[in-house]
Order: C-alpha cells, then structure tokens, then sequence
C-alpha cells in the first residue's frame, strides 16, 4: 500500500493518473454530478464511497470516456495524460484503460472464453486469453457459459475482461456487490495485485468496510457532491472521532431527550427500537447510562459500542446512513 507521505508528494507533484475538475452531469430531473474535482495518484487504489445514486457511476462513466459531462467552461478531465474531452484522445483512452460496467457488458449465453475472446478483438493489444483464465482460476470453467456462473466466479471474469488490455489504470464498478463475504475477499486480493502489478485502479462502492480496508484514498459522494476525500485514516481523525454506543429496546421506542443528557453524550440518534448515542468518553457514559437505564425501568435488550469508521464519517457529514 501507498504510505501518506508518498500520496501528499504525488498530489503535489503531479504524478496523477486521473485529474478531475469540475465535473458536471444533469439529466433532466437530477443533477447526477455537482461539480467534483480530485486527482488519483498513479499506482493507488482510489475508491468513490456513497449511497444509492449518488453519482458514482455517472461520475465514473463520464471519467472514462462514456458519458459525456455538461458543457462547463472549468472542466477538465486529463487520464493517463489524454484529455477525456477530446475524441481522438478518448479513443485513444479507451485503447489504454481497463473498464469493469456495473451493468456487464458480457454475454451470458457466451462461454468464459468467448466472452474473453470477443473482447480481445476490440483491442490493438491483447493479454492471452489463457493467461487470464489462469489467473483468475477459471480455466476450469471456460468452456462454462458465462450465465451459469456463480456470482463470485462471473466478479472473476468480469475482473478478467477488465484486464484483457493490459491496462494501466483500471475502473471497477461495484467489484463485489451482491458477493457473499468469501467470494468478496478473493476480489479484494485480485484488486490488491493489481496494485502490486503497478496499476492503478478506481472503484466504487458501498460497502465502508470494503473501502476502509482496499482503498489508499477515498472520496465520499452523496448527492452529486464529493463532501470529504482522504485516506481512510484521515477521515476517521477528522469527522469522526468519537465512540458510539448504540442501544436497543424491547417494545416501542424510548424518548430520545432521556439520553441526551448524560455524561459526555454528544448526540442522540433515534432509529425504532435503537438508539445511538455519540459520546467523548465512553466509560463515563456507560456508567451513567446503564444508571438511567436501572432508574427508568428501560427495557433495555442489547448495547453494543463501536470505534468510529467510515459509516461515522458518512453520517457526521449527511445525517445519514450510507446504508439502510
Ligand atoms: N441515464 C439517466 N437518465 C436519467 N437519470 C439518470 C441516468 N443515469 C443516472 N441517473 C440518475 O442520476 C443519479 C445518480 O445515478 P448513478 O447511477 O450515478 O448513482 P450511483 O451512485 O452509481 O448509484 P448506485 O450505488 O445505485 O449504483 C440517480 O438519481 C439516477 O437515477
Ligand atoms: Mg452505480
């Protein structure tokens, strides 16, 4: 993995892979992009967090060269030193750059190595279709049709298709939405030698645990809107740097302002039968948690604490949950 310091100085010295200013997408009741601006270090693993429609896809798509952005006089969009913007360049790009759709672009009815095959062709230089099936661990179902694939093992080929080019810079689309959490994993090792091959790669998700653990930087997108970007680490430090307790109670809810007050509690968030609170100092309020709790009869079913993570991040930065 990238260290800090290595990201800062690349930042600063322009060694980007991807450079992102002001981009802008409206379709006619949305405005999918707001204007986002970031830069992705070459050799990084860069994820765009957010909920559903945020605008990562469209953000994404418009990066790669398939969307076209709003016309902006301040937008720019350079990858791997081609301008997206410019057609000849954007044919180029697409020559050069690997590319994994949330909707598959493969073909179900199509066996794994025809899938592979048929793609290799749209390609002035192509890996061995064999090399990849290797890789991927797919060799034993390559003459499989793609559509009787599980989940995880069509994540694999898909990943393969990305990579049929050789490219430098790689763009997955929600790698492992829908995978169980073992087929999730071995994407997240692919996605790591990717890294170790030196390449760099752009993903969306999710899934905070999953950007929390991949990814050397992240922006968190909601509503068109990057609201923070920064290596995991950072963003913890910054938005989110308290404990939180959540609660749960048998039967209807409980009042939140009965909470609210106790010691070193920050903030009350009901939810249902749940309560999270935010606190400075988690020894303090639990104790005088669990006296109110004793001193109201509260049904009280299950606490349980969390130190804080991305899904904090998120919340402190909406009043929201990235997930539901
Ligand atoms: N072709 C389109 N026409 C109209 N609206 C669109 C189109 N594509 C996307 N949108 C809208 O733009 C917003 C952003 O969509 P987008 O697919 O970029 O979100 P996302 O962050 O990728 O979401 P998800 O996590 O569900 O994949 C959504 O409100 C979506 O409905
Ligand atoms: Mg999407």
């Amino acid at each position: 993995m990238l260290e800090l310091r290595e990201i800062q100085e690349s930042v600063t010295s322009g060694t980007l892979a991807i450079q992102v200013k002001h981009l802008h997408k409206s379709y006619p009741n949305k405005k999918a992009v707001d204007g986002i601006s970031f830069g992705v270090v070459q050799g990084e693993i860069f994820g765009i967090l957010g909920p559903n429609g945020a605008g990562k896809s469209t953000a994404l798509e418009m990066i790669e060269g398939l969307r076209q952005p709003d016309v902006h006089p301040d937008t720019a969009l350079i990858v791997d030193g081609l301008d997206v913007q410019n057609p000849k360049q954007r044919k180029e790009l697409h020559q050069r750059i690997g590319l994994q759709l949330q909707t598959s672009s493969l073909f179900e009815e199509l066996s794994v190595r025809e899938n592979l095959e048929m793609l290799a062709m749209l390609y002035r230089k192509a890996r061995p279709v064999n090399q990849l099936l290797k890789e991927f661990d797919l060799e034993q179902k390559a003459k499989a049709g793609l559509g009787t694939l599980s989940g995880g093992q069509q994540q694999r080929v898909a990943l393969a298709a990305a990579l049929i080019n050789d490219p430098t810079i790689v763009f997955l689309d929600e790698p492992t939405t829908a995978l169980d959490p073992q087929a999730r994993r071995n994407v997240w090792s692919s996605i790591r030698a990717l890294q170790q091959a030196g390449k760099t790669v752009i993903l969306t998700t999710h899934y905070m645990e999953e950007a929390e653990v991949l990814c050397n930087r992240v922006a968190i997108m909601d509503n068109g809107q990057i609201v923070a970007l920064g290596t995991p680490a950072q963003l913890i430090q910054q938005y989110a740097t308290e404990q939180t307790i959540i609660c749960r109670f048998e039967g209807k809810a409980i009042e939140a302002n009965l909470l609210s007050h106790l010691k070193a509690v920050t903030n009350v968030l009901p939810h249902g039968n749940r309560v999270t609170l935010h606190t400075t100092n988690l020894a303090e309020t639990m104790i005088a948690l669990l006296y109110t709790v004793e001193q109201n009869g509260l049904p009280l079913a299950e606490i349980t604490t969390h130190s804080p993570g991305l899904e904090d991040v998120f919340l402190n930065l909406t009043g929201k949950q990235l997930r539901d």
